[in-house]
């Protein structure tokens, strides 16, 4: 049975370094999309405090579709170029929000949500979707989250069949 266990006095490097080998131990060996994007979802919930929602968004047929999340029930479809989301995707960037009622055109799903930070999914070089953090507090993230969510994205997409979603 996989056990993490997460330091709370751990500094935010060695929380993601952590996070990052929970997330290979917890993968090895399966590569179902959704069992692992639901395990990674779980994950960050489990690691990352001071947050309301995680969990991604799958790019299907032009459009970006709710997938595997931890958090309240969130809105399904998210246009290419809308919200945060679609923007990120457009973009193919990570975009780190600090007070989401001051990007134009963000999609409150929750409305707790204060910031939030969007990483996409690139394996091979082909968009897949997102994944999606947001917290009750502004400026919850900082160039280290950035850093430590994009390795963790990294660490995740050779360890799922993209073509079986
Ligand atoms: N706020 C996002 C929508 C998804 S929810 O936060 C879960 C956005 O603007 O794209």
């Amino acid at each position: 049975m996989f056990t993490a266990e997460v330091d709370p006095h751990a500094s935010k490097s060695a929380l993601y370094r952590d996070l990052e080998r929970s997330l290979a131990s917890l993968l090895e060996g399966e590569s179902d999309p959704v069992a692992n994007l639901a395990n990674a979802a779980a994950l960050l919930r489990q690691f990352l405090d001071r947050i309301n929602w995680c969990g991604f968004y799958l790019l299907r047929r032009g459009e970006l579709v709710l997938g595997p999340f931890q958090g309240r029930p969130a809105c399904v479809r998210i246009p290419i170029g809308s919200g945060v989301c679609g923007t990120a995707a457009e973009r193919r960037e990570t975009l780190v929000v600090p007070d989401v009622n001051a990007f134009p055109g963000h999609i409150a799903c929750d409305a707790a949500s204060r910031s939030e930070i969007v990483v996409p999914l690139l394996p091979g070089g082909s968009l897949r979707g997102v994944l999606d953090v947001d917290a009750p507090e502004l400026s919850r993230f900082d160039d280290e989250d950035r850093r430590g969510l994009e390795r963790f994205v990294k660490t995740l997409e050779p360890r799922v069949a993209w073509e079986a979603l």
